[in-house]
């Protein structure tokens, strides 16, 4: 797999007709590397922080008309190669009647910890308890700049359980770790929940228009490959399972999986999306050649000066390799500090090198 990131003459033969993001994760030929960028639509825009010095995260969220202009905003200023739906993954908690702010992070107001209020959570019904999600997915589709893939996402229900249980965002997230192993019957009981709860959302959303389904695992570093296994992936399992009739490319984001690559080597999606602490050459030696990979440019790495951020780009891309099923991203979201002009660099450079 060391190949130099310009040698694309492998990836050039048989070029697919599909965008070049959907090709890329289903592992077929590109004419190019496609990027897109985890939290694109955001605070480091100044679009959006002006959008949103009127009304509050939670408005975005529910109007359809402003969340379609917030998911629009980076793809007008880049030549990005997918869209994200402008939401979070607290929406259809929210949906499935959790009180909760955004303060920024989700903030619920009486965390989740006995069997009763897990009995207490009805299912979800995405049509009825999240409307407005659906309709900003028809609203944004026909407005993506040229013809981009729209991602409809989710959270991974581990990740979910983690906020519902600690109440608030944390590093570590002890209450809900304490309650794996305090309760894990009551765990297993609310993961299974949250599964079939973004099951729904998902297949909602892909009926609804969206092009491919993410669900983000932002916390599977908290666990152990046991605990990993025994919980979060047993629960993703179950929400995957429903979605292949979707008939859409499924993308797992595993944050601080080094130690988790091999348990997610046979599930069933086509990309695993990884953060900037593994390189993508390792991952892919682990995953075998039937799945895409996603990443895993360090957020940070947008600091650098333009000639080392290109370097940085090109080290991604190397150990990506020319095989086909490479989408470039950052390892994590983007920070509100990063200067727009840096993400305008990194996407023409990804797309110029591999071109
Ligand atoms: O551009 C996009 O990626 C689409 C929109 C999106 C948001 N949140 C908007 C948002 C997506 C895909 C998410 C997912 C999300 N939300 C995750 C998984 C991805 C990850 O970063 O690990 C997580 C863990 C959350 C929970 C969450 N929501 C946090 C921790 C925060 C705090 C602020 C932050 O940006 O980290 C939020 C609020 C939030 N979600 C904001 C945005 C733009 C900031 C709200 C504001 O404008 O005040």
């Amino acid at each position: 797999m060391s190949v130099k990131p310009g040698d694309t003459s492998t990836v050039r033969t048989g070029v697919s007709s599909l965008p070049p993001f959907l090709a890329a994760c289903l592992g077929r030929p590109v004419p190019y590397t496609p990027i897109w960028i985890m939290r694109q639509a955001g605070r480091y825009l100044p679009e959006y922080r002006e959008l949103r010095s009127k009304v509050t995260f939670e408005e975005l969220t529910r109007r359809p008309d402003l969340a379609a202009e917030v998911t629009l905003q980076p793809l007008r200023r880049f030549e990005l190669d997918a869209a994200i739906l402008f939401s979070d993954i607290m929406t259809p908690v929210q949906g499935m009647g959790v009180d909760l702010e955004f303060a920024p992070g989700p903030v619920v107001a009486k965390p989740i910890r006995t069997d009763a209020q897990i009995d207490a959570l009805p299912e979800l019904v995405p049509e009825r308890d999240v409307p407005f999600v659906l309709e900003s997915i028809k609203l944004i589709r026909p407005n993506i700049p040229r013809g981009a893939p729209l991602i409809g996402f989710a959270g991974g229900p581990f990740t979910l359980l983690c906020y519902l249980v600690c109440g608030k965002p944390s590093k570590e997230f002890g209450p809900a770790r304490q309650f794996l192993y305090a309760q894990p019957q009551a765990a297993e009981r609310l993961l299974d929940k949250l599964a079939d709860a973004m099951a729904a959302y998902l297949a909602a959303q892909a009926r609804a228009g969206a092009q491919a389904l993410m669900l983000f695992e932002s916390w599977a570093g908290l666990l152990a490959p046991q605990e990993f296994s025994r919980f979060a992936l047993r629960a993703v399992r179950r929400t995957m399972a429903g979605l292949r009739s979707a008939g859409v490319p499924l993308i797992y984001y595993v944050n601080q999986g080094s130690a988790l690559m091999e348990c997610v080597a046979d599930l069933d999606v086509d990309v695993i999306g990884v953060d900037w602490r593994t390189p993508l050459g390792e991952v892919r030696r682990i995953l075998g050649p039937s799945k895409a990979v996603q990443g895993n440019l360090d957020p940070a790495a947008l600091f650098a000066p333009p000639a080392e951020l290109e370097r940085l780009a090109d080290g991604v891309l190397e150990q990506a390799g020319s095989v086909p099923g490479h989408i470039f991203n950052l390892g994590h979201g983007i920070w509100p500090e990063t200067n727009p002009d840096a993400v305008a660099r990194l996407v023409d450079h990804v797309h110029e090198r591999t071109r």
